[in-house]
């Protein structure tokens, strides 16, 4: 992670790297912005028209902030999407990493489309910080140490104001979603359901929470019937890992945060192609975010009640393994019958969002990778949003819109319940592939009291990416972090 400060305006502090962009109709008047030192070389060597993107000249410089000047072609509005922004800092980073640059200061000239100023600095902050996230842990012949350290940013465009706390609080979350990631990018081998609950509850105690594990036992004794089915064809034990933050009022009733831990999908009897089988190592990132948000909210001391419940297994085939055809019994009662053991996420949620009611939260937010269907529906740029509370999802769609996590509803109008009708138990876990995200949603919906505001995110399609893909590194990308610590905040106002 870079550790970023702000730079005084008239700061004489010496860096390595000076980077600046060349951006806007005209780039060299783009240029005229910079410190009187660094203008006139920048000037004379810019280009005539705007640098393509991507574009770099670098000028040495005698004297005056930095050894050396970057310069990056930046394209011609000033006014970008959050997500060029990420990509921007991102390409900023690798390139003066990579020249072997120690530190640097930043003239980033953008301001942010769809945020307002302080919500811009906060993205743009934590963007930063997360610039250089890799996760290099099974490379034995990785270079040992990024070279690049520090930015210092310049307070100008949308940087303009930002103060040391903000700084602060950004390095704060930005270390949270490196443990999100890094939790993600963990292969299964080295994450089983026991991993997951030991790392986290490390985190969790490190800032004075204290986590509550459930193990087999005690998750038998909740009679949580879903989670033990899932379970069955794995040698290692299901984990329930329960994380509270309280910063309200004693009496104010939590917000709950219920995340699907799968730490290996291979979707078990019915068993999954081979090919991309690999990525259901992901398959835990509902949980990871889950834990996210609360650790987050402890970091930034939030005035606010917060509980996390992920809900841990792994999903494989063997004698033991639970089958078609088989009936559930699930912690609230209900039964349902197994069509497809690969629909295990919602199995494991059923019993993970029926004990977040044993908190009377003011409302559950559940985070899950729950269908493939997902990618169908809204491609890689937004989750789905489900929920029947209309105030609900205006804030909860209003928040990713400023944290760049976008999310767009889909209904679960009651007709949709016929899908998950079975002739045996009192529903079936999937629906047939039309509408599939949906039917995932509406089995879950059998498992809170319709009075809860309840919404169901399914981040199949944003949670991991497969290769760069805007500004986010290949991996996991710790989607929902910052929406759900927004939303909180939207919350204290
Ligand atoms: N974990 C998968 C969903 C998934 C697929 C996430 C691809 C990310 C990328 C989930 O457990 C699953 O297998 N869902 C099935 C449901 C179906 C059997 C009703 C699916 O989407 O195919
Ligand atoms: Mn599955
Ligand atoms: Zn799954």
């Amino acid at each position: 992670m870079l550790k970023i400060t702000i730079r005084g305006r008239r700061s004489g502090a010496r860096a390595d790297a000076y980077a600046a962009f060349a951006a806007g109709a005209s780039p060299k008047k783009a240029l005229e912005a910079l410190p009187a030192a660094v203008r006139g070389k920048a000037s004379a060597a810019a280009p005539a028209q705007p640098a393509a993107e991507g574009a770099v000249f670098t000028v040495p410089l005698e004297g005056g902030p930095a050894a050396r000047l970057y310069v990056f072609g930046g394209g011609k509005s000033l006014e970008v999407s959050p997500r060029k922004a990420r990509a921007l800092l991102r390409s900023v980073a690798r390139t003066l990493d990579r020249s072997g640059e120690r530190s640097a200061i930043l003239d980033f000239p953008y301001t942010l489309k769809r945020m307002n100023a302080a919500e811009s600095r906060e993205f743009l902050l934590r963007a930063l910080a997360l610039s250089d996230y890799s996760f290099p842990v099974y490379k034995t012949k990785e270079r040992e140490k990024k070279s690049l350290v520090s930015v210092a940013v310049s307070p100008a465009g949308a940087f303009a104001g930002a103060t040391a706390a903000e700084a602060r609080d950004a390095a704060a979350l930005a270390r949270v979603a490196a443990l999100v990631r890094d939790l993600g990018n963990t292969p299964s081998n080295d994450l089983v359901p026991r991993d997951f609950a030991r790392r986290v509850s490390e985190e969790a105690r490190a800032r004075g929470l204290r986590p509550k594990v459930l193990d087999k036992k005690a998750i038998r004794r909740e009679k949580m019937g879903g989670l033990l089915a899932v379970n069955r064809g794995s040698a290692e034990e299901p984990r329930v890992v329960v994380l509270e933050w309280r910063g309200g009022k004693r009496t104010e009733p939590p917000v709950a945060f219920v995340g699907k831990g799968v730490t290996f999908d291979s979707g078990g009897i019915s068993i999954k192609p081979a090919e991309k089988m690999g990525d259901m190592k992901w398959d835990m990132m509902g949980a990871a975010t889950a834990m996210g948000i609360v650790l987050g909210a402890a970091d930034l001391r939030l005035p606010v009640n917060v509980v996390g419940i992920a809900a841990l297994t792994e999903n494989l085939p063997s004698g033991t393994a639970y089958k078609p055809g088989d009936i559930v019994r699930f912690r609230s009662g209900k039964t349902a019958e197994i069509d497809n053991t690969d629909a295990e996420g919602r199995v494991i949620l059923a019993d993970a969002l029926d004990y977040a009611a044993d908190w009377k939260p003011a409302a559950i937010v559940d985070f899950a990778t729950l269908t493939g269907a997902a990618l169908i529906a809204l491609g890689l740029e937004a989750a789905i949003l489900f929920t029947d509370h209309d105030d609900l999802s205006r804030a909860l769609v209003s928040a990713g819109e400023r944290t760049d996590e976008r999310i767009w509803r889909l209904p679960m109008w009651e007709e949709y319940r016929e899908n998950i009708r079975s002739d045996w138990a009192d529903m079936k876990n999937t629906g047939g592939r039309f509408g599939g995200s949906i039917n995932g949603a509406m089995f879950l919906k059998e498992f809170v009291d319709p009075t809860t505001p309840w919404a169901h995110l399914d981040i199949a399609a944003t949670a991991n990416y497969d290769r760069e893909y805007a500004g986010y590194p290949v991996g996991a990308t710790s989607f929902g972090v910052g929406l759900g610590l927004r939303w909180l905040k939207d919350r204290l106002r």
